[in-house]
């Protein structure tokens, strides 16, 4: 209670926001804002007819957007609760920091919040191991905690999305336990168990992603059983029809409490080859010290688009959203995961995207232009607790808050939904840990040095300047990042050019303007290859979008004649070069290094 007390001054009483307009009062949920969850929520912002001199390709986007659902205009966050906020000192993150620090995310304008697990669990991957899907780790709450969790959330007007993992359980899960101790057991066959090549050979040559063999032996039984991810993490055999309607039930018993979603963990490993075949060795070794590998036969099979169809038959009975954790090298195959009549999953997350480590024009618009062409809805998202922080990715050590605001300048304004990660909007640093003996992520351990593993991402929130960051009195699970003194929400608060006011009010604009929501995607001046610019266009207006992504400032000009704009000047709607007039000239506009600016058009 004290910290949402404390939250609610920062917000209201210190009188943080100054701009016209934006969440100086309660926030205002737009019509996306959650119905009673688990009924259907219908469509949302119907946007008024078009006019009868729109071309037909505008009355097509404008019919478009007539049929958008609530996950299309959503801006969704990831938390990783174990370092969102901890209500009772125990250094680990908690639900009811999620609870007491709602307001914070209805005030930001985020729509959705999405929660990696906090199911009970041994805690060998953080939650990824679970044990019982149908409860709540007391380390994290209770199902009593979760309800209130949620009551907050529809009270500020975001929709809650669970994590759901579905390759795999803990192998201290009541279904192993009791798969594992006998050949004739009800659950044997929930899981893949096979006999070695012989005395200790595994059944073939598959590694677990997470280093070693993807096979360990089971003495009692005398047969290996089957993990992708950590031999903790025992892979489901999702041949098993049994296994396919208990996952599903699981979803039910969620939906029924009133949550809007799941993130989908991954899917690619749902199913492998039944006859095994070894997979094709690559040269070289990773950094687990293993041949490196082709997946050939364990992972993307097709078998996994019949299991996304069923799952997505329940969601849809509840107007809820899939996103697919969905690691592809090519769009053919994420094109895929939408389902061939759009009847799997929604939102499946594009991670070639993330893979452009450079602040590179060109390989932006390639990406985004790939995306586009598979026509259905993108994802976009810059990092999560898997990937290197992307204020270390992009950052170049010395603009680092201005590469931040660029690249929330580019992926929160692209036709698509964005999904943030906790703490991205007030730049918080990966802090990888300094020795081996600090790891707690047991991949770390294994591929040290080359591998640190993922702890630097998941550090706790930084809420204020003070002791722990003020995510906790006791000394945090893992370290706080240096960069805490500075960037902080409360000292982000009181600085009107800081990471956090940028992305507030860059989320007012967004769910402010139909352009941004949704506009068309025009790429602009394609072959300059310092400042990446678009334009996103609905009906009589558009916003023009012009990020320069380098070090030096930039002059461009924009003829928007051919997108039916033949104007040349725009209306600034925001802007982080200072001496940017109120109304900009386009055929004539000088950037500042690292600057971000954003326009109004009309027909
Ligand atoms: C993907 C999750 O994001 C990651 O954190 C986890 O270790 C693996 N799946 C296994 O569940
Ligand atoms: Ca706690």
């Amino acid at each position: 209670m004290r910290k949402l007390i404390f939250v609610w001054l920062l917000f209201v009483g210190v009188g943080i926001y100054p701009q016209a307009g934006a969440q100086s009062e309660a926030p205002t949920p737009q019509s996306n804002a959650p119905a009673a969850q688990s009924k259907p929520s219908g469509t949302q912002s119907k946007p008024s007819a078009a006019k009868s001199k729109t071309s037909a390709a505008q009355s097509k986007a404008a019919a478009a957007a007539a049929t958008r659902r609530w996950w299309q205009n959503a801006v969704f966050y990831e938390i990783y609760p174990r370092s969102f906020a901890d209500s009772n000192n125990d250094g680990i993150g908690d639900l009811n920091g999620i609870t007491l620090n709602m307001d914070y995310l209805g005030r930001l304008g985020v729509d959705a919040i999405w929660i990696t697990p906090f199911f009970p669990s041994p805690q060998v991957d953080v939650g990824y191991d679970v044990s019982d899907y149908e409860n709540i780790d007391p380390i994290y709450g209770n199902l009593a905690d979760f309800e209130q969790l949620n009551q907050a959330a529809q009270r500020d007007g975001i929709r809650v999305v669970l994590d759901l993992v579905l390759n795999h359980t803990s192998d201290q899960h009541q279904w192993f336990l009791d798969a594992r101790s006998s050949r004739n057991s009800k659950h044997r066959d929930w899981y893949i168990w096979r006999d070695g090549k012989g005395p200790k050979q595994p059944p073939n040559n598959w590694l677990s992603i997470f280093g070693g063999p993807a096979w360990t032996l089971d003495p009692k039984t005398n047969q290996y059983y089957y993990h992708f991810f950590y031999p903790q993490q025992p892979d489901l055999n999702w041949r098993n029809p049994a296994v396919k309607d208990a996952m599903f039930d699981v979803t039910r018993f969620w939906y029924e409490r009133g949550v809007a979603g799941f993130r989908l963990d991954a899917v690619d490993a749902l199913f492998e080859d039944p006859k095994l075949h070894d997979n094709p060795i690559l040269p070289g070794k990773n950094a687990y010290g293993d041949p490196n590998m082709e997946d050939q036969y364990n992972r993307n099979l097709p078998e996994i688009h019949g299991v996304l169809k069923g799952l997505r038959k329940v969601a849809d009975e509840y107007d809820a959203v899939l996103i697919g954790e969905t690691w592809t090298t090519n769009i053919d195959q994420l094109k895929k995961y939408y389902g061939d009549d759009k009847d799997e999953l929604q939102l499946p997350m594009d991670f070639m995207f993330t893979m452009v480590n450079k602040l590179s024009p060109t390989e932006f618009r390639q990406q985004i232009a790939a995306l586009n062409s598979a026509g259905s809805w993108p994802v976009y998202l810059l990092g999560n607790h898997d990937i290197e922080r992307s204020y270390n990715r992009y950052g170049d050590g010395k603009h680092n808050d201005a590469i931040a605001k660029v690249m929330a300048g580019m992926y929160l304004t692209l036709r698509g939904t964005p999904i943030m990660y906790y703490g991205e909007e007030i730049g918080m640093e990966n802090n990888d840990p300094k020795t081996k003996a600090d790891v707690k992520d047991p991949k770390g351990k294994l591929g040290w040095p080359q591998d640190k593993g993922r702890d630097g991402e998941r550090t706790p929130m930084q809420w204020t300047d003070k002791v722990n960051a003020g995510f906790s009195k006791t000394r945090p699970w893992l370290p706080v990042a240096a960069n805490y003194r500075t960037h902080n929400v409360a000292s982000e608060l009181k600085d009107p050019n800081s990471i956090l006011i940028f992305y507030q009010k860059l989320l007012t604009l967004r769910r402010s303007t139909p352009a941004l929501l949704e506009g068309d995607y025009v790429a602009l001046n394609e072959s300059d290859p310092n400042v990446m610019s678009y334009l996103r266009s609905y009906k009589d207006k558009a916003v023009l979008i012009v990020l320069n992504m380098s070090a030096e400032p930039q002059k461009v000009s924009f003829n928007l004649a051919p997108q039916g704009f033949s104007v040349s000047e725009a209306k600034t709607l925001l802007s982080t070069t200072r001496t940017m007039p109120v109304t900009a000239k386009i055929t004539e506009m000088t950037l500042e290094p690292f600057s971000v600016y954003m326009g109004e058009v009309s027909r």
